[in-house]
């Protein structure tokens, strides 16, 4: 039987980077399921839907394919209609269409099964905001991860600017604080810890710190 570890948390609190480092480290998959939300974000953006076109976006599921692969470096790529968006979902404006589709529930239930079947063929970890509480709820460790909204806009700021792009840090920290506000007051799979999730807190911890405080912790669980 494969394991499966789920981790959420709001946007910036180090889940990718931290998940994608203890799942090389333990030899599991890693899974970003914030990149099939921005992936479907990036398809209503090139229709020119606003996160107001519900019913357009719900008509355009049964018009697209969004799928999950991994490239020789074992790292997951993204596609959209056959097409590597991977590096087209990160901008600030792809973040804000990601959280609006993803409170819609046909988009959520869109999803749902392309996720779990991630799981039953591979050792997973698996990172977002309901994935321990809706799509894997069985996992076998669920990890909520938070930090400060400052320290987590600070950690977002300092990514894209080592993209080259052109970004203000308190843009940035309003986007996150407006984020939260919508992943965790949507009525469909809020983003809440799992009754039985681990809590764990980055603000202020380098990136070695927290890899291994997670890695100690999955260690004594699976
Ligand atoms: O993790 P991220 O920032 O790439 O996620 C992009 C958006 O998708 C975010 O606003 C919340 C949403 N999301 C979600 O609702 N459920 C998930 N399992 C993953 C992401």
């Amino acid at each position: 039987m494969s394991i499966a570890i789920a981790i959420d948390g709001p946007a910036g609190a180090g889940k990718s980077t931290i998940a994608r480092l203890a799942a090389k480290e333990l030899g599991f998959i890693y899974v970003d399921t914030g990149a099939l939300y921005r992936a479907i974000g990036l398809a209503a953006s090139r229709r020119e839907f606003t996160s107001d076109s519900t019913s357009d976006i719900i008509a355009m599921l049964s018009d697209i394919k969004v799928e999950l692969a991994f490239n020789d470096k074992s790292e997951q790529i993204v596609l959209l209609d056959g097409e590597d968006v991977s590096g087209l979902i990160r901008t600030p404006e792809i973040s804000m269409m990601a959280s609006a589709v993803s409170a819609i529930p046909e988009v959520r239930a869109f999803l749902l099964d392309l996720q779990r079947d991630m799981s039953h063929t591979n050792n997973v970890i698996m990172d977002g905001r309901d994935i321990g509480t809706v799509v894997l709820p069985d996992a076998k460790l669920k990890i909520f991860l938070s930090a400060s909204p400052e320290c987590r806009a600070r950690r977002r700021y300092d990514e894209l600017i080592e993209k080259g792009m052109d970004v203000k840090y308190e843009d940035i920290l309003s986007d996150v604080i407006a984020r939260d506000y919508a992943d965790s007051h949507r009525d469909i799979a809020p983003l809440k810890p799992a009754d039985d999730a681990v809590m764990v807190d980055t603000s202020g911890e380098d990136l070695e710190t927290s890899v291994n405080k997670l890695l100690k912790i999955m260690r004594e669980h699976i």
